[in-house]
Formats: C-alpha cells, structure tokens, sequence
C-alpha cells in the first residue's frame, strides 16, 4: 500500500498550461497578471491595499513592513513564543528586538494575557500569527494595542481564507502578510503579499518591492522546477520509494531527519544573497487560478477535517483541534494532542502514515535567540500535539486510512504499557 506524505501541495489543474503561456508570450518574469493578482487578491480580502513581494519568501513582506513602520532602532516586537523561527529573526533583520510571548495551547495561537505581560514601554508592535490556519482571539489583541498604541502586524502564512468573526484574517490590524511557498494554502512556489490598510504605509512597502531587481528567466524557472520536484517526491507512488524510507528507518534508528526537511536555522543579517528578486508574473497567473479555486480547496480540507474528527474525537486522551464559535478554521494543519506523541509519529510512520511532530518552533528555547527566553508553557505543551496529514489532495478513502491508523495506534498506546524504544511488533 502507498505511504501518505505529511505535505500536499494545492495545484490548479490547468498550472502546466498556464506556465506554457507566459513562456510563448516571453512574460514569465514581467506581465499583466501581477497586477490583477494584486487586485484579486485585494477583493478577496475586502479591503485595504496589496503588494505582491519576493520571487522566494512571504518572509519579505514582513520585512518590508517592518522597515516601512520606521520604528526606533530596538524597539521591542512581540512575537508569539510558537512559531516558525524565521519570523522573530525577520525582526532583528529589521533592526528590532523580537519579545516572545506565550500562546494558548488549546488554539495554538496569541494569548492576550501572555501579551500583556510582555508589553514595556520600549514595545512598538505585536505579530499575531493566526498558527495552522486559525485566527487569534483578535478583539482582546486589538484591544490591548489600541491601548498601548501598538501597530498591530498578522502573520497570516498559514491562514488565507480564515475567518474571525465574519471577517477576514489579514485585515483587521495596520498590516499582514501571506507566504506563497508549495505547501502553503495558496501556492505559486514562492513570495508572498503584504497587506496595508493606510494608502501611505502601502506605498511605502511598495518602494521596498520594487526596489528588489527583477529575477532572470533561468532563475524563475528554477524556482518552478523546484515546485514541480517538490510535487513528484510527495506523490505517494513516489514518496512510499523516496521518503518514506528514510522516514520508517528513522522511526528504528531514533533519529529525527525533520530538521534536513526545514531550512537551515541561522541568523539572517545580512540576508542570502537568494532572498533577493520580485515576485514574477507567472506566479502571479499562477496565484490568480489558486485564489479563484481558493473556496473549494479550503472545503474538502474542511471536510478531511470533519472526517478526522468523527474518527479520532471520541478517543480518551486525544484532542482534537478546537475551533471557537466566532472564527473558521482553514486547517493548513491538523494538530492534535494524544497520550504518547513520539511513540504515535514512530508508530504510524511504520505503518505508512507520515504523521509529523509540530514543524514549528519552540522559539524561547531555541539557541538562535539566546536559549533562555521567558517560560512559555503553552508553546511547551504545543511541541507535543501532532499533525495528521489533512490537506485538500488527499482522497477520501485515504483520509479514512490516516483516521483510521491514527486511531487503532492510539487506542493500542492507552490499552497497553508502552513498548521500549517503541519497538512493538508491527503488521
Ligand atoms: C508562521 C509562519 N510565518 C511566516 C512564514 C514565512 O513564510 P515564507 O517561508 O514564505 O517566507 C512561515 C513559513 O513557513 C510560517 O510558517
């Protein structure tokens, strides 16, 4: 039987032609569709001005915020305790100290009272994140900066098409942005896009993405070759001869290969000579067919969603994720917290399902930002939930098989005492 990856990558059925068009009309790099992008992009989210940015990383977006808000050297940024490292480092990049705050474990997101604790005189903005595709509890965060005049910045990488409270995420601070990178909820192998909600602070940012130089027409097709790499490994035909391996004799060895799957962590200033180019026009074409197929992706992962839970809700000891009455999920991830999260990743990897441990970060503990930041016991508990592969591309049998593995290991986890080393019989 075929091993399921932990990634899917959304791809719009008509992206090979796509790309064949803007290679005939010689506008892979500079066209027409980056600006309706912009536009489409913009009226998707209801409101405010747009910037696409960055041939590689939603990451510049941020940045180019960051640098457009003209903050005093060191001003203090409040960053969730849990996310992906490269964020607070952005900050430093910009000239900032990131301040880490903790997160509420049962939604993986900002806790306003862990906000409120960090806020000193010397900060200037909070970095909500809205983790795994679920919005933060925003009125309380929104309230908090009105009161301490706070520039309010969303981190919506993983959260395009989610809702708080009828709203769209990305629009209810002065500033978001969004990453494009393949696994992310709309892909176009890369960049991102800033949001402002001032005509001014947009123009700004838009004088940092221009400024960037256009990417030569080797470098945007490399970049799609990549892509389209990416998308053959995680291909379970593929995957269960290429990764997969590698995943089950990990799960023997005791060793960890997720961190070779991630970018190397390091500090960023100055930053690599790759993070430089503009967004291009054929992944604006390719974003503009991703954003009209947005709905329909967001409800069959929404569906997976519902699948998982009939199967694994039930079970003592397991949680699964919770989604408050006032916000809709888009679940970039699943993650849910069971008895034994080591024994389960080893268990089910051994059985063809690549369920991950959490691909975040734990940022408070982490060496780059000195190893000794604030207790953060949310982000704590957090590193111990999993991921259970939901994404759009999956089939509905397949779903069936990941909840149905995920739930016999975990049922035979609370049933017996644990084998050592996790090296029970598998079949
Ligand atoms: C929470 C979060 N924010 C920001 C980013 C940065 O996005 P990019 O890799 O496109 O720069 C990521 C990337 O995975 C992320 O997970």
């Amino acid at each position: 039987m075929a091993a399921i990856a932990r990634y899917g990558m959304r791809m719009v059925p008509d992206a090979e032609q796509i790309v064949r068009q803007c290679r005939q009309r010689g506008q892979l790099v500079q066209g027409p569709h980056i600006a309706a992008f912009e536009e489409e992009f913009a009226r998707f989210l209801g409101q405010g001005h747009v910037r696409a940015v960055s041939l590689e990383y939603g990451r510049m977006a941020l940045l180019d915020i960051l640098k457009s808000m003209k903050f005093p050297p060191g001003s203090e940024i409040i960053v969730p305790a849990l996310t992906f490292w490269v964020v607070p480092e952005i900050t430093r990049v910009a000239g900032l100290k990131p301040v880490f705050a903790d997160i509420d474990p049962a939604t993986f997101t900002l806790s306003p009272a862990a906000m409120e604790r960090a806020i000193t005189p010397n900060t200037r903005a909070v970095l909500p994140t809205h983790l795994y595709g679920l919005s933060c509890d925003l009125d309380p965060i929104l309230a908090l900066a009105r009161r301490h005049d706070l520039k309010v910045i969303e981190d919506c990488a993983h959260s395009l098409g989610a809702t708080y409270r009828g709203q769209m995420v990305g629009t209810f601070g002065d500033a978001s942005f969004f990453s494009f990178q393949a696994f992310k909820p709309l892909n176009t192998f890369g960049g991102g896009m800033a949001w402002m909600r001032d005509a001014e602070l947009a123009r700004r940012v838009g004088e940092y993405a221009d400024a960037e130089p256009w990417p030569s027409e080797e470098r945007v097709k490399s970049i799609l070759r990549a892509g389209w790499w990416q998308r053959t490994f995680i291909r379970p035909t593929v995957f269960t001869y290429s990764g997969f391996p590698i995943w089950w004799a990990a799960s023997w060895l005791n060793t960890k290969p997720d961190r070779f799957l991630w970018e190397k962590v390091q500090r960023l200033d100055p930053l690599p000579a790759h993070y430089g180019g503009r967004f291009s026009n054929v992944q604006a074409a390719l974003g503009r067919a991703g954003l009209a197929r947005l709905p329909e992706f967001i409800e069959r992962t929404r569906r997976h969603a519902r699948m998982l839970d009939a199967l694994l809700g039930d079970i003592p000891g397991v949680s699964v994720p919770r989604t408050p009455p006032d916000r809709t999920h888009v679940y970039y991830q699943y993650c849910a917290y069971v008895p034994d999260h080591e024994e389960l990743v080893r268990s089910c990897i051994r059985r063809g399902v690549d369920v991950a441990p959490m691909h975040v970060d734990v940022c408070t503990r982490m060496e780059l930002f000195g190893g000794h930041g604030p207790e953060a016991k949310g982000a704590e508990k957090a590193a111990t939930a999993v991921q259970v592969p939901v994404y759009e591309s999956l089939a509905d049998h397949e779903i069936e098989r990941i909840g149905r593995r995920v739930r016999t290991q975990v049922l035979r986890q609370t049933r017996r005492p644990r084998a050592a080393g996790g090296s029970e019989p598998g079949h």
